[in-house]
């Protein structure tokens, strides 16, 4: 069978790990162009590719290089558009790639307001492509045992679910780039570095969220426009409670990523440096310990991002196969969004916000208007 071809939009520090996963999947697609705004730094990543299939015995061209996409997305034979950009670029580059007729999959955040993440899921829907997100610790062993359990009702009632991010980014990483930090390209911490555990706390959750209450701070990034701590508590329909801690503040480095769960019959808490370990995990039905379960799903990584890109891509590939329903598509992704969102704009209004399905809100609305001191 044919292989789908990949092109990938944006050579940063991220493109490196979509490369290794692209190779793990080497009998259905191939990287056939890269594109970087810096010449040199799409070049790099064509001749890495090639690098680091030759370490894996695997035979491959030298994917052709461009700094402008518009330009590869006319002249490349393309099926799939990986996205790996500054977050504030996802949204227009990928409804370019999207018009043209490629599926997408981009990294987190899909992007910065809901306008855009609607428009992007009605572009895709309307032309029967896939868009797809990277939210790689979806498919972590751990977290699809944990959410195996909540589908089978084993915790009982859940009251509360909390998700802490306790990391730190000094000056140093947000002087290497100068998008990080920024309203316009990034967001603060929730949006860069807690989406993920955000994602995953409102996956295990019982119901929909009924208001978001968000007090959003910039404590020692003076340098930065966005938030460095954050702390939320989200309301579920159902009555049960969401907390959200996040911060690139702690001393001296990073410290915790935690997903705890909280039910009346049973309590699980996922950790590990991209919540790769299950710490804790007693359910009154005793149908497994604490070291089977630790067993069957913890695994080792070499780096924060963890095993997941790989699975990411290996969901995308059967999706548009199988024209199945991906398992992180637009209207999921959408979710953790939007409760960042209405955090800020909670900051804003220093009260929760209610929740609705047709609320807008802009992350540019907040720059130079966000009281974060
Ligand atoms: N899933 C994860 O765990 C994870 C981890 C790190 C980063 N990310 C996300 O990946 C994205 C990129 O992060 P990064 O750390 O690699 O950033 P980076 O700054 O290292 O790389 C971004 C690259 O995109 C290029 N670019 C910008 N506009 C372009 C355009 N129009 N055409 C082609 N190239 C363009 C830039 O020149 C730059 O080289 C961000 O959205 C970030 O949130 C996700």
């Amino acid at each position: 069978m044919a292989k789908f071809n990949v092109a990938l939009i944006g050579c940063g520090r991220i493109s490196t790990t979509h490369l290794r996963a692209i190779l793990n999947h080497d009998q259905e697609i191939r990287l056939v162009s890269v594109c970087d705004l810096v010449k040199e730094r799409a070049e790099l990543i064509a001749r890495k590719y090639v690098f680091f299939a030759q370490e894996l015995g695997i035979q491959t061209e030298e994917p052709v290089s461009y700094v402008n996409y518009k330009e590869m997305l006319e002249k490349e034979n393309i099926d799939i558009c990986s996205l790996c950009t500054e977050s504030g670029y996802h949204a227009k580059i990928s409804i370019d790639c999207l018009k043209k007729g490629y599926h997408v999959l981009v990294e987190k955040p899909m992007a910065l307001s809901l306008i855009d993440v609607d428009n992007m899921i009605k572009i895709a829907q309307e032309k029967n492509l896939k868009l797809g997100v990277c939210f790689q610790n979806r498919y972590n062993p751990t977290i699809q045992r944990l959410r195996q359990a909540v589908i089978e009702k084993r915790f009982g009632k859940v009251f509360g679910i909390t998700a802490r991010t306790l990391w730190n980014r000094n000056q140093d990483y947000y002087r290497k780039s100068n998008w990080r930090g920024t309203w316009a390209l990034d967001g603060g911490c929730l949006m860069n570095q807690c989406i993920h555990n955000i994602d995953l706390l409102q996956w295990m959750a019982p119901s929909e969220i009924q208001s978001i209450y968000g007090q959003v701070r910039n404590f020692l990034h003076p340098y930065n426009e966005t938030e460095d701590y954050a702390s939320i508590i989200v309301h579920f329909k159902d009555g049960s409670i969401g907390n959200i801690e996040g911060t690139v503040n702690v001393y001296p480095k990073n410290m915790e990523e935690t997903l705890t769960v909280l039910g009346e019959k049973g309590t699980v808490v996922i950790g590990g440096v991209a919540l790769n370990k299950i710490l804790f995990w007693n359910f009154s039905d005793q149908e497994d310990s604490l070291e089977e379960i630790q067993q069957q799903c913890n695994e080792e990584i070499t780096n924060v991002y963890g095993n997941g890109h790989s699975r990411v891509y290996k969901d995308f590939i059967t999706s548009i196969k199988n024209n199945s329903r991906l398992l992180i598509d637009g209207v999921e992704a959408k979710k953790s969004l939007q409760i960042i969102l209405m955090a800020y704009q909670s900051q804003k209004e220093n009260k929760p916000v209610l929740y609705h399905q047709d609320l807008q809100i802009n992350i540019n609305d907040f720059k130079g208007k966000l009281k974060l001191n």
